[in-house]
C-alpha cells in the first residue's frame, strides 16, 4: 500500500493513475479501523477501483467538550489492517497539512444538519462537510463509500454532492455488526464490560420494533413501545429515537412501507453515546 501524507503527493499520484484510465474508489475515515471500515475499502475493491482510504481525525467536526484528544488514534494497527484487505493507497494527513490556516469559509445545510446530531453535537456536521468537500478535491474520487451506520451523514454527504455537483457517485454500505448484533463503531472501545453488555439495547430495540411494524403501524405508538423496551437495558439517557422516511429524513406519522421507515435511536451507556438505525421493511 502507498502511504502519503502530502496533498502535493497524493494528487500527483492520482493525476498520473486518472491518465492511466484508473477510476477512483475512495473511503475516508478517521482511523481506529474496524470490520465496518474495511467493509468499505471491500466494497471498492469489489467494483475494480483503485482504492484510495483516509485517516484523519477531523477536528473542525468535535465540539469543545467533544473526544477529538481522546479519540482513539491506532495508525500502525490501521494500516495493517487496511493491508490485509489490499487497499491500494492510504491518505494520512497531518492536521496542518489539511487546515494550514483557520477554513474561512463555512457550509450550511440547515434542513438536514440541525435535527438529531445536529441537535447534541453543534457545528459536527458543518465540518464533516468541509472535510468530505476537501477530501473529495484531493482524491477526485469516481466512487465514495459511506456506512449506513451514520445515516444522518450519509444523507447530508448525498445532499451536498448533489447540490455542489460533485463528479462523484455514493455508495452507502450496510453497518456491520458485532456478533450480537451491536453497530460496530470505533467508540465502542470506550464501554467496560458491564456497559459493552448492555449496549446490544439498542440492536435489540430496533429489531422489536422491526418485527412490531408488522401490525402497528402508529409512528407514535411504535416509539413509545421502543422507549419502554430500551429503557430496561439500562441507558443512562436515550437522545433521541425516531423513525423517518429514509429519502429524506423527515418525521413519520405511519410506518407504511411506501414511506421507507427507517428507525434511529441513539442512546448514552456513560459518557459513550451510541448511534444506530434500521430500516423497518427489507429493501
Ligand atoms: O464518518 C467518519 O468517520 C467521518 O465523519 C468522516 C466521513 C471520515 C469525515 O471526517
Amino acid at each position: 500500500m502507498e502511504i502519503f501524507t502530502h496533498i502535493k503527493d497524493l494528487a500527483n499520484y492520482i493525476h498520473i493513475k486518472k491518465i492511466l484510465g484508473y477510476e477512483i474508489g475512495f473511503v475516508p475515515t478517521m482511523g481506529a479501523l474496524h470490520q465496518g471500515h474495511l467493509s468499505l475499502v471491500k466494497a471498492s475493491k469489489g467494483k475494480n477501483l483503485l482504492t484510495v482510504a483516509s485517516i484523519f481525525v477531523n477536528p473542525t467536526q468535535f465540539g469543545p467538550n467533544e473526544d477529538f484528544e481522546k479519540y482513539p488514534r491506532t495508525v500502525d494497527h490501521d494500516i495493517q489492517l487496511l493491508e490485509s484487505v489490499k487497499c491500494d493507497v492510504l491518505f494520512l494527513p497531518s492536521v496542518k497539512e489539511m487546515y494550514p490556516t483557520a477554513s474561512a469559509i463555512t457550509l450550511s445545510m440547515p434542513s438536514l444538519t440541525q435535527k438529531y446530531e445536529g441537535k447534541y453535537r453543534t457545528g459536527h456536521f458543518e465540518g464533516v462537510m468541509l472535510i468530505v468537500s476537501k477530501l473529495f478535491n484531493i482524491v477526485l474520487p469516481n466512487v465514495a463509500f459511506f456506512g449506513q451506520k451514520d445515516f444522518q451523514q450519509c444523507a447530508i454527504v448525498k445532499q451536498m454532492v448533489k447540490d455542489l455537483s460533485f463528479p462523484v457517485q455514493i455508495e452507502i454500505m450496510p453497518t456491520i455488526r458485532e456478533d450480537d448484533g451491536l453497530a460496530m463503531s470505533s467508540r465502542n472501545r470506550y464501554l467496560n464490560e458491564i456497559e459493552r453488555k448492555k449496549a446490544v439495547g439498542i440492536y435489540q430495540t430496533l429489531m422489536y420494533i422491526k418485527n412490531m411494524v408488522q401490525h402497528e403501524k402508529s409512528v407514535e405508538n411504535l416509539i413509545r413501545h421502543a422507549h419502554t423496551y430500551i429503557e430496561k437495558f439500562g441507558f443512562t439517557q436515550i437522545d433521541y429515537i425516531d423513525i423517518v422516511n429514509s429519502d429524506t429524513l423527515e418525521t413519520l406519522h405511519y410506518a407504511y412501507s411506501e414511506n421507507k421507515p427507517l428507525m434511529l435511536i441513539t442512546a448514552r451507556l456513560g459518557t459513550t453515546r451510541l448511534l444506530d438505525n434500521m430500516y423497518l421493511y427489507d429493501i
